[in-house]
């Protein structure tokens, strides 16, 4: 493990679920559990919204649970724009406690405002959220420094479901969509639009005549689109290439960088895309790899404003190891999962697989990115940047995705439709439990125990001192999988609690297994 920054008291940052844990303990029983989601039924593939009744997550209750990161980074004097996540009914009131000046709540919309403090340092703020079904308090450590993206961003990205169609008014409504349908209660605050937002090649002019990147006519009004991102408590993000075209034939960045950066932080954008695609300089050498990267990073963390970063260029010359040194937040470790074409098992196993390897890389700031949550109605890559279907995934296999992405402290973006997200797919996104899993404040992304006869075992150090596990099953038929303690290198007796069921499921010691549907997954917590 590498060193990374580290944060408020540790005491802070306890789980607040781990307090709900010890009430619910139940008497231990020390049998093997029969735990199965069995959603792989003939002809279970066609139609997402006819997957409610494989919904296993429980409806967040009326009461307030505040979500989303712990710990938070942020630059000295940027502006500050975040809306605390929050389940329950509304209205709920918002407060909090020991926040800096220069900052503000609404406490009707929980959103604050403001400008992050001049010192670097720690402030540890507690947030509280009241309706009438109770209070819920939960703390947040802001930490003023260099570092942004202390757990792993998580958001919404167009490139699966617009494409080349991508308008403003579909960021528009995505930004609504994200608070509407609960994603943002759940933590999802980035609304970023990938590719397609600048002229085409071919179609120029492509910038004014101060230089300044132009928009194309699906683009009337980047900044009010932003503005609205922002009066929403979210954050918006965009795409460009340190080519001269980016990857879909648009308008890059090469030999514009400083303007462009210039002209993004004054729009307002909080994520900065930055996808290789043409970049092949006169004279380039191989060793010149990271040189695009570090030149954007540079200019990036030169603005008055925390725009976080994301390497894409697929992976190569071992990205892990530099990527956050050029100030990259997350890079891409593989090619495009949308195009990944899995022989015995759906594509993300395989992009998941590939991405774990690297995971002493990962950390608080920097993270493996194993690309987008691709369910829910999304656009098929493989046809050529097709118009969206429901997803071909088993609820299994979808459970599976988000599960291996929450263990591997990945991003997490989903890139489908958000004017049709459908039950089951928000019962995927937005359990509380499993997206704590990945947001956990140590920031370890997970590894595999063991990988043979079609079982993978996954474990996931937590900052709590427990353990986050998934159990795979990439058969084709229903097994039941067992870890051993030893192979966990823990002892005694332990709770094991059923994450997506949000569950415990008894006092176990020595060892748990679990009967585990085809291409499924048992997703627990061992503490
Ligand atoms: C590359 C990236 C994708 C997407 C497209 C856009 O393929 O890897 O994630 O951004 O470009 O053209």
């Amino acid at each position: 493990m590498k060193n990374f920054p580290k944060h408020c008291s540790t005491s802070l940052n306890k789980s607040k679920i781990i307090n709900a844990f010890l009430i619910i303990l139940t008497a231990g029983f020390l049998s093997t559990s029969v735990y199965s989601v069995n959603s792989s039924d003939e002809g279970m593939r066609q139609e997402s919204s006819g997957y409610e009744r494989y919904i296993l997550t429980p409806e967040p209750g009326p009461e307030p649970r505040i979500n989303g990161p712990k710990v938070f980074g942020a630059r000295p004097k940027s502006p500050f724009i975040y809306r605390i996540p929050c389940t329950g009914e509304r209205p709920i009131v918002f407060s909090a406690a020991g926040l800096p000046a220069g900052m503000s709540l609404n406490g009707s919309t929980g959103i604050i405002t403001g400008s992050v403090p001049g010192e670097s340092k720690d402030y540890e703020i507690e947030f509280v959220a009241e309706n009438g079904h109770g209070t819920y308090k939960r703390a947040f450590c802001l930490i003023v420094g260099d570092t942004l993206a202390l757990t792993p961003p998580m958001g919404w990205n167009s490139w699966y479901i617009h494409y080349n169609r991508v308008t403003e008014q579909h960021m528009r409504n995505a930004a609504d969509a994200m608070i509407e349908s609960g994603m943002a209660d759940a933590g999802y605050m980035y609304v970023n639009i990938d590719d397609c937002w600048m002229k085409k090649r071919g179609d120029a002019p492509y910038r004014d005549k101060d230089g300044a990147i132009l928009p194309n006519d699906k683009f009337p009004d980047i900044k009010g689109m932003v503005d609205h991102i922002h009066s929403h408590g979210l954050r918006a993000g965009l795409y460009t290439s340190p080519g001269k075209w980016t990857c879909a034939n648009y308008v890059g960045s090469y030999s514009r960088e400083e303007e462009d950066a210039r002209k993004f932080a004054k729009w307002g954008f909080d994520f900065l895309k930055y996808d290789w695609c043409s970049y092949l300089p006169r004279g380039f050498r191989k060793k010149d790899y990271a040189r695009p990267y570090i030149k954007m990073g540079r200019l990036l963390a030169s603005q008055e404003r925390d725009i976080v970063y994301n390497l894409c260029q697929y992976g190569m010359k071992d990205v892990w190891e530099w990527g956050a040194r050029t100030g990259g937040n997350s890079w891409r470790t593989t090619g495009d999962l949308g195009l990944k074409k899995g022989k015995e098992l759906p594509g993300f196993y395989y992009i998941g697989l590939e991405n774990a390897k690297y995971h002493e890389y990962a950390g608080p700031g920097a993270w493996n990115d194993p690309d987008y949550l691709l369910i829910g109605w999304v656009g098929d890559a493989l046809v050529g940047m097709g118009e969206g279907k429901p997803t071909n995934l088993t609820p299994d296999e979808q459970y599976s995705y988000m599960s291996m992405w929450a263990l591997m402290a990945a991003p997490l973006f989903f890139s489908g439709d958000m004017e049709k997200l459908d039950p089951f797919t928000l019962n995927i996104l937005t359990n509380s439990e499993v997206i704590d899993v990945d947001q956990d404040p140590l920031g370890r992304q997970g590894h595999i125990i063991r990988h043979a006869d079609n079982q993978l075992i996954m474990a996931k150090p937590m900052e709590d001192g427990s353990l986050s596990i998934g159990l795979f099953n990439l058969g084709e038929e229903e097994m039941r999988i067992s870890i051993s303690w030893k192979e966990l290198s823990i002892d005694g007796e332990k709770t094991v609690r059923d994450l997506w069921r949000q569950k415990n499921i008894g006092a176990f010691n020595g060892k748990f297994s679990s009967i585990v549907p085809s291409h499924g997954v048992s997703l627990v917590k061992i503490y």
